[in-house]
């Protein structure tokens, strides 16, 4: 039944394939006095409403907005409301700016630490990014302005990011890079969600039942649309068959075009347009359309910016109580960071922020002493000498060295993934040369995602700020002086090397399919089960308070544990609940988290905290039956600061099924990773998995990527490849991504149709491809044919 009967019967075919691609870049397609456009926006840490040309990877200017720490900053904080809060914010901007729908939050997991957009995503444990993305969804939705949360799913890489196929057995698909997506729609009841670039196991994520209607609408219940990444949709037809709703950017008239064939030759069941068009029609038909021009309260946006940078920052060390700063104590404030803050990521996601602090501009309302600053190293790695000799003469100048240091610019950025989780060489230089000075150092680290902390020793302080967005600086400020006692916990694992790391030699997979041989192994439910020692581990953070965990009380229902600040400083727990079984046939990690809590205590105060078992509590999903099961038996239930210190623990008898017909799989159920072969994977995959099977010159075809132009035959199209190689080569060495060309390479050859606004049709990108095929003269032939046939078609209708 439809509920937009009415209005619909009212269209005529092609008006209503219309509705299903976009107008432009950020607008969906009207239908004057009948539809309105609605107007999309990045993103999920503030908003980036473009005024002049309009591009999708953030480079051209946009409108300033109030810059929220980035996701992977905000999960540190483990803060529902506070996540909440910050999505109101950004709701309130994007009404006031005519924004009917953000492009956020991003809740993929962080399977590998390398992968370039982990700065945008909440977490590598499903629960946590879940929970954190259900909050930033209502806040945003409280307004009437709508969320899209992104990436859905199983899309963990940025090499091949519109090409390739992550192959992931079902049940690691449902409890790791699915069961994120479902607490985020049933919990926070989007109206909007983005579909990946990716393939899941050999479907477009856009065009892929099982996810859009199966699990997204069937089973978690969906009302919303679904919108392709930008020039994500690969088959327009089979995205509306399947589930999906608009295709970003435009398509110009070939997407309507390309609908109206498929109805007319019978691929697509016109009904099924129809339900399609009834699905997105009511979510367009229920927006407030009615403008808040100039209501931004920008002062109480900066606050809450602020804030949230504040609960969100780790302290990852704190020896002999060096933290917090008295001002009795000399200061040298040392790293460029501290004159040029590294605030956010590069990409889609990048804000125009309305009020950016800098710590220099800023330290001074503290009561630190600060004798100097030295900029210490230059940004892109370069070793300078003179910079460090500065550096090393403040020094000697004072008491203690406060040092800002992290991940450039260059190394994090949508578009590529990282090839080293080190920091840059001439900062690592820096560290030792002012540790030698024999000066305590407190380090100051900027970077969105995991860095390699070997030289922790050499310092006596780490506060983790993330990427703190436009108020960063002060908020670190507030740390270091003890005016706010640190509370965030890691929502991520640092290993001690990135060998550590599973599998990480064939991260990112460098062909079309990308094995998740770890399976469940994602992050500490590796390292955890494996008893591999880590450098900080999930969950992990500390405060200048401690804090007693006791009296616990488990009952069928949740747990009551007390937690009392036995410190001399208020400040925050976040308490996490940690459940595992020790007995099982079933592969499984020793723990996993299923709840927590954040807790604010004064010094000697105790509170009683209460996390209650839900649905998620026990569950494991069942492959042979297809569906949620819980097993019989004892389970331990954890209370715990950190994944690596329980503080409590006792026993729950649950009463549920016994696991039959599972497949013994011994290395996953030891988590020996590393004895883990190809037939292993294929017995958890239950079939053989696809394998490359190109390499070396060959025929290139829709979907190979453009990068893939070393292969082709044309030694034309060779050389074409060599230059794109060079420029990216020397955009890196000026330490600036170039996203343009970045994107460009990694884009399969249909998207040059995809985002060309109607300008090349699909019959034009076979011809390019005939001619990158080796038939050079006889693509172009082709391609000039089909571009006047084009032509009159984009013109006749
Ligand atoms: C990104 C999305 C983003 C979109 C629009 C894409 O390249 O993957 O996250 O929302 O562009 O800017």
């Amino acid at each position: 039944m439809l509920k937009n009967k009415k209005i619909i019967e009212k269209l005529t075919l092609e008006q209503k394939a219309s509705l299903m691609s976009g107008k432009n870049t950020w607008e969906s397609q009207d239908i004057p006095e009948k539809i309105p456009a609605i107007f999309m926006s990045d993103g999920p840490h503030g908003l980036r409403k473009q005024v002049g040309e309009a591009d999708h990877l953030g480079l051209n200017a946009s409108l300033p907005a109030t810059c929220f720490p980035t996701a992977a900053t905000l999960a540190n904080s483990w803060d529902e409301d506070l996540v909440y809060q910050v999505g109101t914010c950004i709701g309130e901007e994007a009404k006031a700016l005519d924004v009917n729908v953000v492009l956020g939050p991003g809740l993929n997991i962080k399977r590998n630490p390398k992968c370039g957009r982990n700065f945008e995503y909440y977490s590598e444990d499903p629960y946590l990014a879940g929970k954190l993305a259900a909050s930033s969804i209502r806040g945003i939705q409280a307004n009437g302005t709508i969320a899209s949360p992104k990436h859905f799913a199983v899309n963990s890489q940025e090499y091949r990011r519109m090409a390739s196929d992550s192959i992931v057995d079902e049940r690691t698909l449902r409890e790791i890079y699915t069961t994120n997506f479902e607490i985020a729609v049933k919990e926070g009841q989007p109206k909007s969600i983005m579909s990946a670039y990716n393939l899941v196991n050999g479907n477009y994520a856009n065009e892929d039942s099982y996810l859009l209607r199966d699990l997204l609408k069937e089973e978690w219940g969906f009302e919303g649309f679904v919108v392709s990444d930008w020039g994500g949709d690969n088959d327009h037809t089979a995205g509306v068959k399947n589930g999906s709703h608009l295709a970003m950017p435009t398509l110009g008239k070939n997407g309507t075009l390309e609908l109206v064939n498929a109805v007319e030759n019978g691929e697509l069941e016109e009904a099924v347009l129809d339900q399609r068009v009834d699905e997105f029609l009511s979510v367009v038909q229920a927006v407030d359309f009615s403008s808040a021009n100039g209501t931004i309260d920008w002062q109480k946006h900066h606050e809450v910016a602020k804030k949230a940078a504040m609960e969100s920052i780790v302290m990852l060390k704190n020896e002999a109580n060096i933290l917090p700063l008295t001002s009795e104590k000399k200061v040298a404030v040392i790293g460029d960071f501290a004159q040029t803050p590294r605030y956010q990521g590069a990409g889609s996601s990048v804000v125009n922020a309305k009020n950016l602090e800098t710590t220099l501009d800023v330290i001074g309302e503290y009561p630190l002493t600060v004798v100097g600053f030295a900029k210490g190293y230059e940004r892109g790695g370069k070793s300078n000498d003179q910079l460090v000799n500065e550096a090393l003469e403040l020094a000697k100048k004072s008491d203690v060295i406060l040092l800002y240091a992290g991940l450039d610019e260059i190394l994090e950025s949508e578009g590529m993934d990282r090839t080293t989780i080190d920091m840059p060489k001439n900062q690592l230089a820096l560290i030792q040369e002012l540790a030698a000075a024999k000066k305590p150092i407190v380090v100051v680290l900027s970077a969105g995602s995991v860095v390699e902390c070997s030289w922790e020793k050499e310092v006596q302080g780490i506060l983790h700020g993330y990427l703190g967005g436009e108020a960063g600086a002060s908020a670190m400020l507030e740390v270091i002086c003890g005016h706010h006692n640190p509370s965030g916990k890691l929502n991520e694992t640092y290993p001690i090397s990135y060998q550590d790391v599973p599998f990480g030699k064939e991260f990112p997979a460098k062909g079309r399919y990308v094995y998740y041989k770890e399976g469940l192994y994602v992050g500490y439910r590796y390292y955890d089960k494996a008893q591999k020692a880590v450098r900080y581990p999930f969950g992990y953070g500390l405060s200048y308070s401690s804090f007693q965990y006791s009296e616990l009380i488990i009952t069928n229902s949740g747990v009551k544990a007390v937690i009392t600040n036995v410190g001399e400083q208020a400040g925050s727990e976040i308490v996490q609940l940690y459940i595992g079984k020790s007995s099982s046939p079933l592969v499984r990690p020793t723990k996993e988290l299923k709840g927590f809590v954040k807790v604010f205590l004064q010094p000697g105060e105790s509170k009683m905290i209460e996390l209650a078992f839900d649905d998620k509590s026990f569950r494991y999903y069942d492959v042979e039956s297809r569906s949620w099961k819980t097993e019989s038996g004892e389970y331990n239930i954890m209370l715990a600061s950190s994944v690596k210190d329980i503080r409590l623990e006792g026993k729950l008898l649950i009463t549920g099924t016994e696991p039959e017909d599972y497949v013994v799989l011994p290395n996953y159920q030891a988590a020996k990773l590393e004895e883990i072969t190809l037939a292993d994977f294929e017995k958890l995959y239950g079939q053989k998995v696809p394998q490359e099977e190109t390499s070396g010159q060959h025929l290139l075809n829709r979907t190979s990527i453009i990068d893939e132009m070393n292969q082709a035959k044309n030694p034309l199209a060779r050389f074409v490849h060599r230059i794109i190689r060079a420029l990216l080569k020397r955009s890196e060495r000026k330490g600036k991504p170039d996203l343009n060309l970045l994107f460009i390479s990694n884009m399969p050859f249909r998207a040059i149709a995809k985002m060309t606004n109607g300008m090349v049709s699909l019959a034009m990108v076979d011809e390019m491809l005939v001619m990158v095929n080796g038939h050079f003269f006889k693509g172009f032939a082709g391609l000039t044919k089909q571009f006047f046939q084009n032509r009159k078609l984009q013109k006749a209708k």
